[in-house]
């Protein structure tokens, strides 16, 4: 029996083609299929209902000849019945069920029957994307995590995608830099640590420019002068970037973060002369006390607000630059879709730049990318306010990544004393750094959440070390019983599911289609945690009710293979989110 990854995809499809052979109207009728309450079974349609009432037929006898038109493959791979005014249930009968569970064997075959879902779609990830200068601290964080499970998310779909890097390595930050560094420096702290000290002038000139007029206006000439070329700016400039990109780097490797480039800010100074030019020419910016503005009158606030591309010194800025971004990022990498990962403060900024670009495409026949700002809320202490050291300053990224670490080591100890140190610290270097990372993609992340080393490292309820250590458990089953679980004789001959918790874990294993579609169609990877920790309960349940190592050949194997499966679809699921799976722990 030949079985689709996606079967409530294919349902719905075979539902369109029941609809056009029973003769309703063509368009009108949607099948509103949706998951059935599982006493009913796995889908219920309830598109009958609408249509009916819609024409004034009878919403059962509309039913009954869709149920009657049916393709004979449905009728195969469910039992379907009517039920109350005219819904109709699908339940998936267990050769189907087995045939999803042989097909999806291996991470491979799960990622081809994924990837039909973003095939040839291209897009381009724009996530981290910290400003230079400074160190990384907590804040950063939320980007990267989730930039990143989207990446892995849409790829294993079939999409092509782009890492990119917005640095920003070209704002104002500079003009204070050049300023602190003329007034402030101290060349032993510099040669010490360099980051750090470059940090503390960019503190210091920001504190003189707030007291002093003068400052503010030196520090305005210094960017002009950066803008503008001059020798002795840019050198210092490079250097900044440098070092601080070296910073940067070591901090993504160990966060399992690949760019493929680090095209920041300044990548588009020499870009934004176009942007500009062909703004005005479209009659889309005007000029506003010298500087260049685009006001967008359909929108309730950009009415007024204007979006700044060009300031009325001529210096480009975030606008400028951003804008320059989204013709590179269609022109040169063709992406079909541009997505942007960063916090809410920056709603305004990205809406205004997507207004602008839509209508500057328009104007100039480009074609329009898809575009989505993926946002995030904050990451409050326990306190409820935003994350902070004792000091009141933020949490360095690294320093929180190291006490992960040490606080995961010291966990695994206390569990495991007989394991060799350097598998503890292994061990330790993926619970640590997975229970940082699942704590933030298991939160809906347009919300604020609170971070507990307590909770996030607890073996209890949805966290990181509670699915690792669901993964090892079911590495143990199989290492007790003498299988590699891809081994395919230990689970050949397998029957159909029978038992309720059979039948259970193995519908939520034929869910993991369904949660990649919804989890990619909205990224928001919080999706998948769920599934993944309904999952491991759905997988506990089974366990507790059903011996696996039987005598019975034909029911050890069908227990092997839900196992097996089990244990494919919870790495396959963490390895989306970034997380290491561990065979023991
Ligand atoms: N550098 C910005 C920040 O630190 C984020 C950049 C996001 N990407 C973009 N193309 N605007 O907040």
């Amino acid at each position: 029996m030949h079985v689709s990854f996606n079967i409530a995809a294919d349902l719905e499809a075979a539902m369109q083609t029941a609809a056009f052979t029973a003769g309703l109207e063509p368009g009108a009728f949607s099948p509103e299929l949706r998951p059935a309450d599982p006493r009913h079974g796995d889908f219920q349609a309830n598109g009958a209902l609408g249509y009916a009432k819609s024409r004034q037929l009878n919403p059962r006898a509309v039913a009954e000849q869709l149920l009657a038109t049916l393709p004979r493959a449905v009728r195969d791979a469910f039992d379907v019945n009517i039920a109350g005014p005219g819904f109709i249930n699908f339940r998936l009968k267990p050769a189907t069920l087995l045939a999803w569970l042989n097909a999806y064997d291996s991470a491979e075959h799960l990622k081809s029957g994924a990837a039909t879902f973003y095939s040839g779609r291209h897009y381009v990830v724009d996530y981290g994307s910290p400003n230079t200068a400074k160190q990384m601290h907590v804040g950063h964080i939320r980007s990267i995590i989730i930039g990143e499970a989207i990446c892995r998310l849409l790829e294993f779909c079939g999409a092509s995608v782009v890492r990119d890097n917005h640095l920003g390595d070209w704002g104002t930050q500079f003009g204070k830099i050049l300023y602190g560094y003329r007034h402030f420096l101290d060349r032993d702290a510099l040669e010490r640590d360099p980051l750090e000290e470059f940090e503390r002038l960019y503190k210091a000139a920001d504190l003189a420019c707030k007291a002093d007029p003068g400052a503010l206006e030196e520090s305005r000439l210094a960017l002009v002068r950066l803008q503008q070329g001059e020798p002795d700016a840019v050198a210092l400039w490079q250097q900044v970037n440098q070092v601080s990109t070296d910073v940067l780097k070591p901090l993504y490797t160990l966060l399992g973060v690949h760019y493929d480039h680090f095209l920041g800010e300044s990548f588009y100074r020499d870009k934004v002369g176009q942007v500009y030019h062909e703004l005005t020419t479209a009659g889309i910016a005007e000029e506003s006390q010298g500087a260049l503005v685009v006001f967008h009158p359909e929108h309730p606030r950009f009415a007024q607000q204007p979006f700044i591309v060009r300031k009325s010194d001529g210096a480009s800025n975030y606008a400028s630059t951003d804008l320059a971004t989204m013709v590179y990022r269609v022109e040169h990498f063709a992406a079909d879709g541009v997505i942007i990962v960063t916090d809410t403060r920056q709603n305004d900024h990205l809406e205004q730049l997507w207004l602008t670009t839509r209508k500057w495409f328009a104007a100039t026949g480009r074609r329009l990318p898809e575009f989505h700002h993926v946002t995030f809320g904050t990451i409050l202490g326990e306190d409820g306010k935003a994350i902070k050291t004792r000091s009141g300053d933020p949490i360095r990224l690294k320093a929180l990544l190291a006490e992960a670490e040490e606080r995961a080591f010291a966990l695994v100890t206390e569990k495991s004393p007989e394991l060799p140190e350097t598998e503890r610290r292994d061990i330790a270097n993926a619970v640590g750094l997975g229970a940082v990372r699942y704590a933030d993609l298991s939160q809906n992340r347009s919300s604020d959440y609170i971070f507990s080393w307590e909770k996030i490292l607890s073996f209890e309820g949805n966290t990181a070390p509670y699915l690792l250590y669901a993964v090892t458990r079911i590495q143990s089953i199989f290492r007790k019983a003498g299988f590699d679980p891809a081994d395919a004789a230990a689970t050949a001959g397998a029957t159909g599911p029978e038992t309720a918790g059979e039948i259970t874990l193995a519908r939520k294993l034929v869910g993991f289609a369904t949660v990649l579609t919804l989890t990619t169609a909205q990224l928001r990877p919080h999706f998948l945690c769920t599934y993944l920790y309904e999952l491991a309960g759905e997988f506990s349940t089974f366990y507790v009710a059903d011996k696996v190592i039987v005598d019975d050949p034909a029911v050890r194997a069908r227990r092997l293979l839900l196992c097996a499966r089990t244990l494919l679809v919870l790495e396959t699921g963490l390895n989306l989110l970034g997380l290491r799976t561990l065979a023991r722990m």
